[in-house]
């Protein structure tokens, strides 16, 4: 099955006293779901959403919701975030030293585990769990924070890693986060992403969210580059 170009919001630069309205807004602009930047403080040097916050506002749009654990030993909370209505739980490879259980236990809360690799973290440290997740992101800046520059530098993990995928068989969707943007994106994509994360491109858009969220989709589209196998 041919993967398809998804354009996810980060609600990190968002109105926070507005969530539910701003979550609204995002469906409206024609978003394919919505990511929830988890963040402890401890994993990255920032402190954001609990589980409580996002079932909050859950009810308000059908959109999928993703959760992005920037957080540090992810299986004390990860059926938290599963119960708020998260579909996938994305896992940092640098949060947990048993990884391949880490994942297994999304599955086994109901939920679909992704798995994330910081800007630092070779390709192959996912290897050997590509057959529990059904997307792998590639980190295109340090986390903790919105507005960062794109690190470019990165592409070559994205295509080593669609390449890996591809040796799979399965259908895995790559995600990119970090600094998209529509001078960005299209590099993402012809790597190989097909889901791209964006934060402040989409909130700095003087055309507003719905413009925004379709012109990534229309570069991404133009720019992007189905994996082969090796
Ligand atoms: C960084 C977050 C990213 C970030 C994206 O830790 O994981 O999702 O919010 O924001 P931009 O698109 O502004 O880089």
């Amino acid at each position: 099955m041919p993967a398809t170009v998804e354009i996810v919001p980060s609600v990190l630069p968002a109105d926070h006293s507005r969530l539910g309205e701003e979550a609204l807004a995002l469906e409206k602009a024609g978003v394919d779901r919505i990511q929830w930047d988890v963040m402890d403080g401890n994993f990255v040097p920032n402190l954001t959403f609990g589980p409580d916050v996002i079932a909050a506002v859950r009810p308000h749009v059908s959109v999928p919701f993703e959760a992005h654990l920037m957080v540090n030993n992810p299986d004390e909370l990860l059926p938290r975030y599963v119960e708020a209505g998260c579909e996938w739980l994305l896992i940092h490879v640098e949060s947990t030293v048993h990884l391949h259980r880490t994942l297994t236990r999304v599955a086994e809360c109901g939920g679909r585990a992704a798995v994330a690799l910081n800007p630092s973290t070779p390709a192959e440290a996912i290897r050997n769990v590509l057959d529990l997740v059904d997307m792998v992101l590639v980190m295109t800046v340090n986390p903790g924070f919105g507005g960062q520059a794109y690190i470019a530098s990165m592409e070559p993990k994205v295509a080593q890693v669609a390449t890996m995928i591809a040796a799979t068989g399965r259908h895995i969707d790559l995600q990119v986060d970090g600094g998209i943007n529509s001078s960005t994106v299209a590099g993402a994509a012809a790597a190989g992403a097909n889901i791209l994360v964006a934060g402040s491109a989409l909130y700095k858009d003087p055309e507003g969210l719905e413009h925004a969220v379709a012109d990534l989709r229309e570069r991404a589209e133009a720019a992007y580059q189905a994996p082969t196998a090796a």
